[in-house]
């Protein structure tokens, strides 16, 4: 019954190939409820999450999305316990090894974002080289949010604006919303048109907090593992529905 509903549903609302949104962003959450459901660990759920991001990848690249922001590993997740935070930086390390054979041949970019202190040196020097091998590609972003949060984002570009200000470069008048979008991690992107959550969870968790003052936000109670291509076409679907306004008339 419940396919059949969203079946008609596709076959009347189909997608606008112009109005594409340019930047997804995406709260990859809900790993640990569907791996709980199903009796697994959560880093079970965790790795049934990565196969996620690479099916959602390639549907967003196939729809002509340039921008894919995922969030991976929040500032705050380090207060899980050690061997949650353990398994999600292996699945991350696995993730930088294996880019090739899952996501390669498809022309993808890779960056990464987020402080970079409390990371290992060995996933350090493998999100150099990730990032190094896929300058070219130009395709599609993914940006994967590791270590990451919109405070502490806000935190350190505060920081590197007052040295500015301190050896006299720059003045405090000099300071302007663009010189903030400048000096944060994301500085080489639009911001996000689209912020989708799965999950159920109606908050940013300090995701993009500077950047999403202007982005449509899609809910849905799917765990990240089941997320679909249907499901992604349902939100930019939704996307395309909305009456974007900046603030004018
Ligand atoms: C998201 O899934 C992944 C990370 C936060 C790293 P969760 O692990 O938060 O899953 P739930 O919210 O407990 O279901
Ligand atoms: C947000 O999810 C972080 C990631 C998806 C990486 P959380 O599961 O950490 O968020 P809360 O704790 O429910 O707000
Ligand atoms: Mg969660």
């Amino acid at each position: 019954m419940f396919n059949l509903k969203r079946k008609k549903q596709q076959t009347v609302d189909t997608i606008d190939y112009e109005n594409i949104p340019q930047h997804i962003g995406i709260i990859m959450d809900g790993n640990g409820r569907w791996a709980k459901r199903r009796g697994l660990p959560r880093s079970a759920g965790h790795a049934a999450g990565a196969k996620t991001l690479d099916k959602i990848t390639r549907c967003a690249e196939k729809l002509g999305v340039r921008y894919v922001t995922v969030y991976a590993f929040s500032t705050e997740n380090w207060k899980r316990p050690k061997d949650e935070v353990d398994s999600l930086m292996k699945l991350m390390v696995d993730y930088l090894d294996d880019y090739k054979r899952v996501l390669g041949g498809d022309n993808i970019r890779i960056r990464i974002v987020g402080r970079r202190d409390e990371l290992s040196e060995e996933i350090i020097r493998k999100i150099d080289i990730v990032e190094n091998a896929t300058k070219d590609n130009d395709k599609i972003t993914l940006v994967i949010a590791l270590n990451y949060g919109g405070r502490e984002e806000l935190v350190s570009a505060a920081r590197k604006i007052a040295e500015a200000v301190k050896s006299g470069r720059i003045a405090p008048e000099d300071i302007d919303e663009k010189m903030i979008s400048d000096n944060i991690y994301t500085s080489f992107m639009p911001d996000p048109d689209f912020i989708i959550r799965p999950s159920g969870e109606l908050r940013l968790s300090n995701f993009l907090l500077w950047q999403s003052a202007y982005s449509e936000f899609w809910f849905s109670d799917i765990c990240w593992p089941d997320f679909t291509e249907a499901d992604l076409h349902r939100a930019v679907i939704d996307f395309q529905k909305r009456n974007r306004r900046f603030g004018g008339v």
